[in-house]
């Protein structure tokens, strides 16, 4: 099957946090193939003009940390002082540090939030700022996660600053919807992003792991990227506070290989079934 779904945002101006690597590169990829001129946001200067190579002039770069006021300001006034304007946001930057409850530091728990709530928070203000001044509404894309769900071990710090990253996103939606600017939230599950080879507790976790999904496979950045482009495009005009997941029904279950038989008497009644000698 193929599938023919393209968006064109020429003229438009998007701002992509966390591009250095994994689901942002993809996503500053995905805009300048659909013609979007791109500003490309990261903390990691040589990650940034990997990503940015292939398109000259279209895509931007910018070193900054999204969890500095500073930060934030600089890579929104970057749109404005090169393209002229900003249309869309999206806030993919986040830091995932897993450790115990038990063993969690509080200097690590307050860059998790610093980068992934704060970041969010500032990033989303200083864009609906621009976007409101420039009268054209706009999209603000934030990223949360399927662990926002759960309460898996070692997600403490991560996992609750996901959560907050919707809620957050809620409240935005509603407060900048009389801007005609739409927020929503993005909530990936397993998304190979991992550069390879992989160190090897990490691949003998994901060998116990993928096969459980219900795809049996993790998704892959660019599917990421095309949800980012949807929300971002006029075919999601009426789409505003909502948290989209992707995760290829992992947060529906698990895979299950063995065959289901009701073998449960009680229900005899029910299905039907007569059975020999009875
Ligand atoms: N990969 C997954 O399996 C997965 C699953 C669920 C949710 N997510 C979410 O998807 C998004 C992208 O995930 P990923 O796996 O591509 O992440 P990643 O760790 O591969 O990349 C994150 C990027 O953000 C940058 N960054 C971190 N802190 C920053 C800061 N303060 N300022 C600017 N840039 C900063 C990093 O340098 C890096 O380039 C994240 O928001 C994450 O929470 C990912």
């Amino acid at each position: 099957m193929t599938a023919e779904v393209r968006f064109r945002f020429d003229g438009k101006v998007a701002i992509v946090t966390g591009a250095a690597r994994g689901v942002g590169r993809e996503i500053v990829r995905a805009f300048a193939d659909a013609d979007a001129r791109v500003v490309a946001a990261d903390r990691d200067r040589d990650g940034l003009a990997e990503t940015c190579a292939p398109y000259g002039e279209r895509v931007t770069a910018i070193v900054a940390d999204v969890s500095a006021a500073e930060g934030a300001h600089a890579i929104v006034e970057r749109a404005s002082a090169t393209f002229g304007r900003v249309d869309i946001c999206v806030n993919n930057a986040a830091v995932a540090p897993h450790a115990a409850l038990l063993e969690e530091r509080a200097e690590v728990w307050d860059r998790v939030y610093a980068v992934n709530c704060r970041g969010t928070f500032l990033m989303t203000q200083a864009a609906a700022r621009a976007m409101i001044a420039g009268g054209r509404g706009g999209r603000i894309i934030n990223f949360s996660s399927g662990a926002a769900q759960r309460g898996a071990a070692g997600g403490a710090a991560y996992a609750s600053s996901r959560a907050a990253t919707e809620t957050f996103s809620r409240v935005a939606a509603v407060e900048l919807a009389p801007h005609d600017i739409l927020v929503n939230t993005v909530s990936p599950g397993l998304i190979d992003t991992q550069p390879k080879p992989l160190p090897p507790s990490m691949a003998e976790r994901l060998a116990g792991r993928i096969p459980n999904l219900p795809l049996a496979r993790p998704g892959r950045p660019e599917e990421v990227a095309q949800l980012v482009l949807f929300l971002a495009s006029d075919a999601s005009n009426y789409i505003s506070g909502a948290v989209v997941t992707i995760d290829g029904a992992s947060s529906a279950g698990t895979r299950f290989s063995g065959v289901v038989v009701d073998d449960d008497t009680r229900y005899d009644w029910v299905t039907g079934r007569t059975r020999a000698g009875r």
